[in-house]
């Protein structure tokens, strides 16, 4: 067991040894071979650097710019590289947040107190917009207005036909992650401005990657503030960037827009808090880590990733098509290779993936759309890739030697009937509960099968199950 509080102090160097050893448990973070989580650009020092500048600020509160203008400057850095980037202009202004869910938490929330006279807003978005709208849209109680989608991207037919009077903000994606494609963000921004409708670009996933893949000539829309219409965009530094995790950048088109994202409170015996994000106390490690990544990758070594994710994702998507028993699912058109299974069992082909040094994502069936295996493609699967199609087709052939997964028979389900005590006894019966998450076919053909709040309410369980203190 691990003791957070010894009776005494434990001395540094065991410290981190027993953090290694903790940390050995993971999956790899670096090395080209895990397929979602992490961005790696296998860049030799970066990692070293962004820890060393995340020390420097690590304890600078980010609660007040004027005690520690340092990090307030470098916000404006990061907010300003952003908005070069995303073709903002000279009224482009914008906010450091903790990630991308925060971004888009925030871009509802500005859309909404933008608002005070509508009672119910709305939010308008595609089916396959992020799941963190829909969590926007629970914390804030917005109703979420979901979009059917055409061929994997938002339908601006069917966009503009879901806007009523009430609705605050219409959102699209660029690219979306399930299936890494642009939604036609030109189209749909025409609409929203058409209705005085403000219209968000969730860009935290592709957001640093498009604008390269663009320069080395891929043909993807414009979908960046250079797009009338468009009022906010939010981009993840954590991600393409491959800043340390914490960053992403809110941008909104200019300081009107902005004002509603702001909470302010002085009706209390203390300081009068001001906050642009959720936090209030912010450390400044992860902005400075941000900061120190940019300038040390800079335009051109951004430009050279890009290269390389983008001829990664060529002989990813090369080696699906080349083999028997899978397929794309999607255009490989930005940084994700997309595929579906065709006479094999796709849960049972993501294990026999994973164990050969593949860490995939399996993505559970969805409306009319079968599951599928998602792969976020970064600079380091350069150095790898070209191991990838053999093992593939040593997975298909194993996945098809084994067959398809044999679901149990289980009592019929509802997310009513769902206690610690069935999950307990579940995660025992299928081998969960002692931490081995390697052979998890079974358990993804079951949550496959769950309609999706039977599926949340067992994944709640099981997390709830996991996250227990070690004294119990
Ligand atoms: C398109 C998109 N939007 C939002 C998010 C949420 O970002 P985060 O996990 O940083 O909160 C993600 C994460 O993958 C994403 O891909």
């Amino acid at each position: 067991m691990i003791d957070a509080l010894p009776e005494k102090g434990v001395p540094g160097e065991q410290i981190l040894a027993e953090l290694r050893e903790l940390r050995g448990g993971d999956l790899p973070t670096h090395g080209g071979r895990l397929f979602a989580y992490v961005y790696d650009p296998a860049l030799d020092g970066l990692d070293d650097l962004a820890r060393a500048a995340h020390a420097t600020s690590a304890h600078v509160n980010g609660l007040d710019p004027t005690a520690f203008p340092s990090l307030l400057a470098m916000e404006n850095a990061l907010v300003a590289a952003a908005a070069t980037v995303l073709h903002g202009g000279p009224e482009t202004v914008g906010s450091v947040t903790s990630g991308g869910t925060e971004s888009l938490i925030l871009a509802v929330k500005a859309a909404r107190d933008a608002h005070p006279e509508i009672a119910r807003p709305r939010l308008v978005v595609p089916a396959t917009a992020h799941a963190a709208f829909a969590k926007a849209a629970h914390y804030l109680r917005v109703e979420l207005d979901t979009v059917p989608v055409k061929d994997l991207r938002a339908d601006p037919v069917a966009m503009a036909a879901a806007i009523t009077p009430e609705t605050v903000l219409v959102a699209a994606s660029a690219p979306s992650y399930a299936h890494g494609v642009v939604d036609p963000i030109p189209e749909l921004a025409a609409i929203a401005a058409e209705r005085g409708v403000r219209f968000h670009v969730d860009a935290c996933f592709g957001g640093w990657i498009l604008p390269y893949l663009r320069r080395l000539g891929a043909d993807l829309p414009d979908f960046d503030l250079a797009v009338p219409g468009v009022t906010s965009i939010s981009v993840d530094l954590h991600k393409y960037a491959y800043a340390p995790k914490g960053v992403s950048i809110l941008l909104h088109r200019d300081e009107a827009l902005r004002r509603p994202q702001y909470f302010a409170y002085a009706d209390w015996p203390g300081y009068t808090m001001i906050n642009p994000v959720i936090s209030s106390t912010r450390s400044g490690g992860p902005i400075a880590a941000a900061f120190a990544t940019l300038r040390s990758i800079g335009d051109t070594g951004y430009l050279e990733l890009a290269t390389r994710t983008r001829e990664a994702v060529a002989m990813l998507a090369a080696a699906v098509e080349e083999t028997d028993g899978v397929r794309l699912y999607a255009p490989p058109e930005t940084s994700v290779v997309c595929l579906a299974a065709d006479g094999v069992d796709l849960f049972v082909l993501a294990d026999e993936l994973a164990a050969r040094g593949w860490h995939t994502q399996p993505q559970m069936a969805y409306a009319d759309l079968p599951p599928t295996i998602h792969l976020t493609v970064t600079a380091a699967v350069h150095e790898t890739v070209a191991d990838f199609a053999p093992d593939l087709t040593a997975a298909v052939a194993a996945a098809r030697a084994r067959g398809p997964v044999e679901l149990p028979e289980l009592p019929p389900l509802t997310p009513e009937m769902i206690t610690p005590e069935l999950i307990a006894s579940l995660a025992e019966g299928l081998g969960l509960a002692g931490g081995d998450f390697t052979q998890m076919a079974m358990v993804n053909s079951i949550l496959n099968a769950a309609p999706p709040a039977l599926r949340e309410a067992l994944l709640t369980g099981f997390l709830s199950f996991l996250q227990r203190p070690m004294t119990q």
